[in-house]
């Protein structure tokens, strides 16, 4: 069981622009390339932030048309929000807040065997790894700069680096980097 940071970047370090539009992203997306079926397929328990939530919801129409529900997730998923937010009847929701290591506890229960998925944004999967809970990073990197955004990983992790395991061209639009993560 491994806790998972899975994303796309632009290749200067964004996960999305300032005002979150993804908007850049899905042109670089080629489906028949994409790992996302096999990742999700082992993915017990989900993890993400409030900014990343409300996309969700904000999308809802689009999430509908592609997938019949305006909830794209089968697996139950923690959202952490010091605030009060509308849960959605599709989604299997819990909203929490505060030290991701207690609750990475209720989401390992959750998991099994499964792996957990933290969908983010950076300073979430950063809390993570702050915790010491975070073991792999998998980025599809797209062929595109935003010189500015919601950066995908806000820390200094440079002792000990991340260990690249393996890289995959997706297309001309993508190229997706896995790392494990290790602590001192
Ligand atoms: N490119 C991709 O593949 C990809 C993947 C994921 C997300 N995204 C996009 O990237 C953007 C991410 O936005 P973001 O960086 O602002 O991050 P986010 O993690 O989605 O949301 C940040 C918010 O989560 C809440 N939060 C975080 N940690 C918390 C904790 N420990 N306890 C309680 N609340 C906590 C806080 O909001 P409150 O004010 O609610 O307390 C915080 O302001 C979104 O637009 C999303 O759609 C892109």
């Amino acid at each position: 069981m491994k806790t998972q940071y899975y994303t796309a970047s632009s290749l200067d370090g964004f996960i999305a622009t300032e005002d979150d539009s993804l908007e850049w992203l899905f042109p670089l997306t080629d489906l028949n390339e994409s790992s996302y079926p096999e990742f999700i397929a082992q993915v017990g328990a989900i993890a993400m932030g409030s900014t990343t939530y409300q996309w969700i919801l904000a999308h809802a129409d689009e999430m509908v048309a592609e997938t019949g529900s305006p909830w794209p997730y089968q697996q139950p998923t923690w959202v952490f929000t010091t605030r009060s937010l509308p849960a959605l009847k599709e989604a299997d929701i819990r909203f929490v807040k505060g030290d991701v290591k207690i609750i990475h506890q209720a989401m390992q229960r959750a998991a099994g065997s499964k792996n957990i998925w933290v969908v983010g944004g950076g300073d979430l999967a950063g809390q993570f790894y702050d915790a010491g809970l975070l073991n792999e990073l998998i980025v599809q990197v797209g062929s595109v700069t935003l010189g500015k955004g919601k950066p995908v990983l806000p820390r200094e992790i440079v002792q000990p680096p991340l260990s690249l395991t393996s890289v995959r061209q997706m297309g001309q639009g993508m190229v997706e980097l896995r790392y494990d993560v290790s602590y001192n």
